[in-house]
């Protein structure tokens, strides 16, 4: 099963998600592989992978064996470098360059359960490889107004790459993102849930500063501190996950 985690807005838990599901599955017995889609480099950099010299970039413009590193047990990771950005053009100019991804996770997708990946905050040809190889979509949603008004485009796009491209394409589910206590953050849940119900998961991230410290130590949550809150939202998530496949 291959799953992108995307949202073309920045900063609304994508790749927090990512290392964090990821890892929650993996605990549960799950073969794992992250995949960084992102020139940012975050997913490499939360898993304490600072520059590696072979990366998604080879992955997408060379035929050298897919780099994937292991973490953890039953958890691996092809890491990404800021010279991905440098795909974005030389896809752009093949005619295969929206496939280029599909193609290459083929060689690999028998010996994993989930194959997850991390998008960058855009709708560019990264991303559109990563949904073009996909089996699922989770859409990470902030709790907040404007992010709300955003996610009609993603909805869009996966209907048009469902006539034509990806025709095996669907949401897994909306994930609500960095849930806190104000009123404003939970009325904004409640009208996501409104308009997209069935489609959003019954678990909810809060917001938890021990994610972003995780984070900013190079460490999934579990590692970090498996007693967090972020951590059993991220439990929980996983288990929601395995209970949609089952
Ligand atoms: N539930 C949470 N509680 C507190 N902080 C969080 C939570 N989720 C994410 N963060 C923090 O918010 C910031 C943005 O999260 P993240 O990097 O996962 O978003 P993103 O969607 O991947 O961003 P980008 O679009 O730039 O790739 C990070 O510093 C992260 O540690
Ligand atoms: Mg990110």
């Amino acid at each position: 099963m291959i799953i992108s985690i995307i949202n073309h807005k920045g900063g609304v838990g994508k790749t927090t998600t990512t290392i964090n599901l990821g890892k929650a599955l993996s605990l549960e017995d799950k073969k794992v592989l992250l995949v960084d889609l992102d020139p940012q480099a975050n997913l490499s950099q939360c898993a304490g992978i600072d520059s590696p010299d072979f990366n998604t970039f080879h992955v997408l413009c060379e035929d050298i064996p897919l780099p994937i590193k292991t973490l953890d047990k039953n958890f691996d990771i092809i890491p990404a470098d800021l010279d991905l950005s440098e795909a974005e053009l030389r896809l752009q100019t093949d005619v295969n360059g929206y496939f280029r991804l599909k193609k290459r996770l083929k060689e690999v997708q028998a010996k994993y359960d989930y194959i997850l990946i991390d998008c960058p905050p855009s709708l560019s040809i990264l991303p559109l490889n990563a949904l073009i190889a996909s089996d699922r979509v989770i859409i990470a949603a902030q709790a907040e107004f404007l992010a709300v008004k955003g996610l009609q485009t993603i909805f869009d796009l996966i209907e048009k790459l469902k006539e034509n491209l990806n025709t095996d394409l669907s949401i897994l589910g909306m994930l609500i993102t960095q849930l806190n206590n104000t009123i404003f953050r939970k009325d904004v849940a409640d009208s996501i849930r409104k308009i997209y119900g069935g489609q959003v998961f019954e678990t909810v991230i809060k917001q938890n500063i021990t994610l972003a410290e995780a984070t900013a130590s190079g460490k999934d949550i579990f590692t970090y501190d498996k007693s967090s809150q972020g951590a059993k939202d991220y439990q929980a998530l996983a288990k929601e996950v395995l209970t949609i496949f089952k």
